[in-house]
């Protein structure tokens, strides 16, 4: 099964968003991937909603929305007011996840849960009926251009029994560090969709990148 390719747009060039969005509209993308970060969460800050307004605009392909943020569950409307298909939440900043699962399916998304490197796979097992997919940190989150954590392909291995022993339907993703190389091992180990920033935008040529990393 070829991955899905959800393109970072933390790598473009903020002075040239538009340019950069209608690239990844012309491309071979699946998803587009927004990181929204709080300064509190994780040691940076990157776009907030009056940015990305701009950018859902623009966008033709489904928006992958990854919160870095505490206390997610309070932009569940505005992630909604983008058009996200996807809601991305970190597992370290949910005390109750369930319920937070549940709002993000009521308010008409795909509810995902994100594990940082430190946190375990077997922490999943009593939610991973209820998510639409498992977005497993390659690196730790908070900046492109990170090296990728290699005992994350044996979390992908593990997050793959999980999910076949529970009978879930839950989709693997991961981010960070995901190239060529990285990201055959990652979809060799079961990940479905691969997020990368840094290496396609750097790329010479950022669209063929993109269709590369469709043969992985
Ligand atoms: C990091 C973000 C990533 C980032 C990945 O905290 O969640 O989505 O853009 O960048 P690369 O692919 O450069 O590691
Ligand atoms: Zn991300």
């Amino acid at each position: 099964m070829r991955p899905k390719i959800s393109p970072s747009l933390l790598s473009a060039n903020f002075a040239h968003l538009g340019r950069d969005v209608e690239m990844l509209n012309s491309s071979e993308a699946d998803w587009i991937h927004l990181d929204i970060m709080d300064g509190v969460f994780v040691p940076n800050i990157s776009f907030g909603f009056p940015v990305l307004k701009y950018v859902a605009e623009l966008a033709r392909k489904p928006l992958d929305v990854h919160l870095m943020i505490v206390n997610p569950e309070k932009f569940i409307g505005e992630v909604k007011k983008l058009g996200a298909h996807v809601m991305n939440v970190h597992y370290e900043v949910c005390p109750h996840l369930h319920r937070v699962v549940q709002e993000i399916r009521e308010a008409g998304m795909e509810p995902a849960v994100t594990i940082n490197p430190a946190t375990p796979v077997c922490l999943l097992r009593d939610i991973i009926q209820d998510v639409y997919m498992v977005l497993v940190m390659s690196v730790n989150p908070g900046f492109g251009g990170q090296a990728f954590i290699g005992h994350s392909v044996e979390k992908v291995k593990e997050l793959r029994r999980l999910i076949d022993e529970t009978g879930s339907q839950a989709l693997i993703e991961v981010d960070g560090g995901v190239d060529l190389d990285t990201g055959a091992r990652l979809v060799a180990a079961g990940a479905d969709i691969l997020v990368s920033g840094s290496t396609i935008f750097k790329a010479p040529d950022p669209t063929e990148m993109i269709r590369q990393m469709k043969q992985l």
